[in-house]
């Protein structure tokens, strides 16, 4: 038996590792996509997959951990834009002004670092490789832990911390709590998951099939066939 910290280290840097090498050949495409993301044509053949999620809810952390994280492999994620929206069943306490999250303010805290992560880093490949981390350590019970990711995955975390201690961390929550709020129907539950306008409900899981279903191109990946 290998210890488990190599374990450990063997099962968070696969998936990452995967990411990353990914990012390569796919940072040019998104690039240009970044850049022609207005154009109508463009927008209309990938679906937007939003996740609307709290950072310390188990079945949060296990669907992006065990069921989302597949999209990376399947070639699902060339069809999707994945939004992610960090806020779930948080409110703001009219009386004091302050965001009231259901797992404490801890929860608060990584809502915030995982909305700074995806508009700072916004690669989806980076992006998504913090965010699993942050989410495995949660599975695990050290979520505290969540600075060792950058560097296990040699990103910078500066940018990120600059942002949730600023303003701007502040602003990204807000504006995830409006449309949140805005969902109709309302979500009932975390995580909710929308497939363009079409919430899925407690079939979240299954939330590929509804992707493919959804999909009008004509490069459905293998998760569709
Ligand atoms: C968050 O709260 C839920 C119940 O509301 C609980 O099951 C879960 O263990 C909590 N998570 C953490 C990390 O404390
Ligand atoms: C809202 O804030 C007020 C003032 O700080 C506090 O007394 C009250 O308990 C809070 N309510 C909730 C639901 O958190
Ligand atoms: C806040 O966001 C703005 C606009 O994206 C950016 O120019 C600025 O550098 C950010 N500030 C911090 C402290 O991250
Ligand atoms: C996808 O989400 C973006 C906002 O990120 C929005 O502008 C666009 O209209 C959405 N597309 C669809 C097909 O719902
Ligand atoms: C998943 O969704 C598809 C289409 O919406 C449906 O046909 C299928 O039965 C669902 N599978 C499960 C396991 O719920």
């Amino acid at each position: 038996m290998g210890s488990p910290s190599l374990v450990l280290t063997f099962v968070i840097a696969c998936p990452f590792l995967l990411f990353i090498c990914q990012s390569h050949s796919v940072a040019a495409y998104d690039l240009d996509y970044g850049k022609v993301y207005e154009d109508s044509k463009v927008v209309s053949k990938k679906l937007n997959l939003s996740v609307y999620y709290e950072a310390l809810n188990p079945s949060c952390a296990t669907f992006i951990v065990k069921n989302l994280a597949r999209i990376f492999d399947n070639g699902l994620n060339t069809i999707l834009n994945l939004r992610l929206i960090p806020w779930g069943n948080a409110y703001v306490n009219k009386s004091s002004n302050a965001i009231v999250c259901q797992n404490g303010s801890d929860e608060c805290q990584l809502n915030t670092l995982q909305a700074c992560t995806v508009n700072v880093l916004r690669d989806v490949n980076k992006h998504f490789a913090l965010i699993y981390c942050f989410e495995f350590l949660v599975i695990e019970g050290r979520y505290k832990d969540w600075r060792t990711c950058f560097s296990s995955l040699g990103l910078n975390q500066k940018p990120v911390l600059n942002c949730i201690n600023s303003v701007n961390g502040t602003k990204l929550e807000q504006k995830y709590a409006i449309e949140t709020a805005q969902l109709n129907p309302p979500h009932t539950f975390v995580p909710w998951v929308v497939v363009n306008n079409q919430p899925i409900g407690k079939d979240y899981n299954n939330f590929t099939a509804y992707a493919c279903k959804a999909y009008k191109g004509n490069s459905a990946p293998i998760a569709c066939q």
